[in-house]
């Protein structure tokens, strides 16, 4: 089993993974922007010692090229909405998909038509975050990219994080939505 785990974090999703597929000789390939999050993430390998089934990488997704038909899993949670632009959005879906193996998964969770509402006065402002796309456009990129895909699972739940910003306390709004499709034999 080889799985690639895009914008890792320290490694909510990949230590469980690794945990799962470590007796199978599975391998799992994490990739973050933040050398401090790779960092984490081996710390945190070393902890539930999968040190052996994680290959790290401190790297930007774009620039991380995915090699073709090699992976039976690729997860992406909140790694595509930080990509510069839609077209770059759009090339690394085609990557994901060219790089899994037939009856592989690819399994993508990102924030969608986020906005920053200010507590205090109930200013609202356009979230800033590098690829702020509407819910309706990333759910017709994924269809569009996935068609010859079955797709098992498509949804999107309002979610609000109260938090504090240059001093100010606002409220991160966002569309999250989760979208898995599987390569059909
Ligand atoms: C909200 S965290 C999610 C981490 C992990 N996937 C999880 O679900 O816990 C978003 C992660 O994406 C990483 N990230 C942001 N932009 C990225 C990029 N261009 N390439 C790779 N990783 C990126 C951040 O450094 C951060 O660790």
């Amino acid at each position: 089993m080889q799985v690639l785990d895009l914008g890792c974090g320290v490694g909510r999703d990949s230590i469980p993974i690794a945990q799962s597929i470590q007796a199978y000789k599975g391998k799992i390939y994490c990739i973050d922007l933040l050398p401090s999050a790779i960092q984490l993430l081996n710390q945190n390998a070393e902890q539930y010692g999968v040190t052996d089934t994680i290959i790290s990488q401190a790297i930007d997704v774009e620039n991380f090229l995915i090699n073709k038909n090699t992976f039976d899993y690729i997860v992406a949670c909140s790694c595509l909405e930080h990509v510069s632009s839609e077209a770059v959005f759009q090339t690394k879906l085609e990557e994901m998909k060219a790089g899994t193996t037939v009856g592989g998964i690819n399994c993508i969770l990102m924030s969608t038509e986020v906005k920053e509402i200010d507590v205090l006065t109930g200013e609202e402002q356009v979230g800033l975050i590098e690829l702020n796309l509407s819910t309706e456009k990333a759910f017709t990129y994924l269809r569009e990219v996935y068609t010859d895909w079955n797709i098992s699972i498509e949804k999107s739940v309002q979610q609000e994080i109260k938090e504090e910003k240059n001093g100010r306390l606002i409220i991160f709004r966002s569309n999250w939505i989760t979208f898995v499709a599987q390569a059909r034999d």
